[in-house]
């Protein structure tokens, strides 16, 4: 017998090629853009208003391809504070702004550049494996950057005489060793968001959706993780939800994913993942974004994103080192 849902799952129809009208601050946006000569990059957790006048939407390996790729003299970064500072990092003589610049991100937070150079220092010899999700000051100290959709390529190409620390996210990390077999030492970071997704609500709501597959990214729990068909970036989510036969399918990520899989995918109903308490599980920093904010960014090119140059210089290595590796 099914079990009652104590909450009601966010599920949205397809749009079926009916997009509303650009708004006047759209449009707004796009006049401005062409006037600073600017390029609008946004991550798949953007909120669909922003999405709709982005040059790209993508993950956070196809945003760092496009930001080191960027011709435009300015690049807007509709992301969080690491995704831009990812870009200035590879295009240091570039205006790089942010809608917010209190966008940051608990996983960065978790793991403080003094901290990593202290524990560094009492460990000598580790091969340092950051997420992308890190600042430009763990940047620096690192050896090699990953993201969610090339960290098994990253991790396999580490020397094999080499210890390796994967910082800052250990869901991510757990994951990536498991699926390698490389043994690492993992710094205790997460995600607040997507540690909240749970076993529990996801068979509740499987109940209601027994065929729908569930798509859920690594920065889950193990749990988690195990229970989902497929476990992958945001941008993976996107072929996989294309190639799957299935017409509804659970989506365990920030909701904002949804927005660009309703656009790409229509005639398939996209369920939002559950936690224990709500059905919506919203990033509080990207959706810190708002199109009035990126149209006074573009206006004013401000808050922009500036860093030591010793620092900048320290961290591009590390990130060049992963464009190569993962090509
Ligand atoms: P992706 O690399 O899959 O875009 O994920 C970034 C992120 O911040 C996930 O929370
Ligand atoms: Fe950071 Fe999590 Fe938000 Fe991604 S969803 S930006 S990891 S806090």
């Amino acid at each position: 017998m099914a079990t009652t849902l104590d909450y009601e799952p966010i599920t949205l129809p397809s749009l079926d090629g009916q997009e509303a009208p650009l708004s006047a601050i759209q449009e707004e946006i796009l006049r401005l853009k062409k006037e600073r000569n600017a390029v609008i990059l946004a991550h798949n957790y953007q909120i669909d208003a922003i999405q709709r006048v982005a040059d790209y939407v993508g993950d956070s390996l196809g945003l760092s391809y496009r930001a080191a790729e960027a011709d435009a003299d300015v690049i807007v970064f509709c992301g969080v504070h690491f995704m831009a500072e990812t870009a200035k990092i590879v295009n240091p003589t570039k205006t790089v702004i942010l809608p917010d610049m209190d966008a940051g991100c608990s996983l960065s937070d978790s793991c403080p550049a003094e901290k990593l150079a202290a524990y560094k220092e009492a460990n000598p010899n580790l091969y340092v494996v950051a997420y992308i999700n890190c600042s430009a000051g763990v940047k620096a100290l690192s050896d090699v950057i990953c993201t969610s959709g090339n960290a098994m390529k990253i991790v396999e190409h580490v020397p094999a005489d080499r210890e390796i620390l994967f910082v800052p996210d250990q869901n991510l990390g757990q994951w990536v060793a498991k699926q390698t077999g490389r043994e690492m030492r993992l710094w205790p970071g997460s995600c607040y968001a997507h540690v909240l997704f749970s076993v529990r609500a996801l068979e509740k709501l499987r109940t209601q959706f027994p065929d729908a597959p569930v798509v859920a990214h690594p920065e889950c729990v193990e749990a988690v993780r195990d229970f989902a068909d497929e476990v992958c970036s945001t941008e993976k989510m996107i072929h996989y939800c294309k190639d799957h036969p299935s017409r509804e399918i659970i989506v365990v990520t920030e909701t904002g994913m949804l927005n660009r899989l309703r656009r790409e995918i229509p005639g398939k109903v996209f369920i939002a993942g559950p936690t224990d308490n709500c059905a919506c599980n919203d990033c509080r920093y990207m959706k810190m974004n708002t199109v009035e904010k990126l149209r006074d960014c573009l206006r004013d090119l401000s808050p922009e994103i500036t860093m030591d140059e010793d620092i900048r210089a320290a961290a591009y290595h590390p990130i060049k080192r992963m464009l190569d590796w993962s090509r």
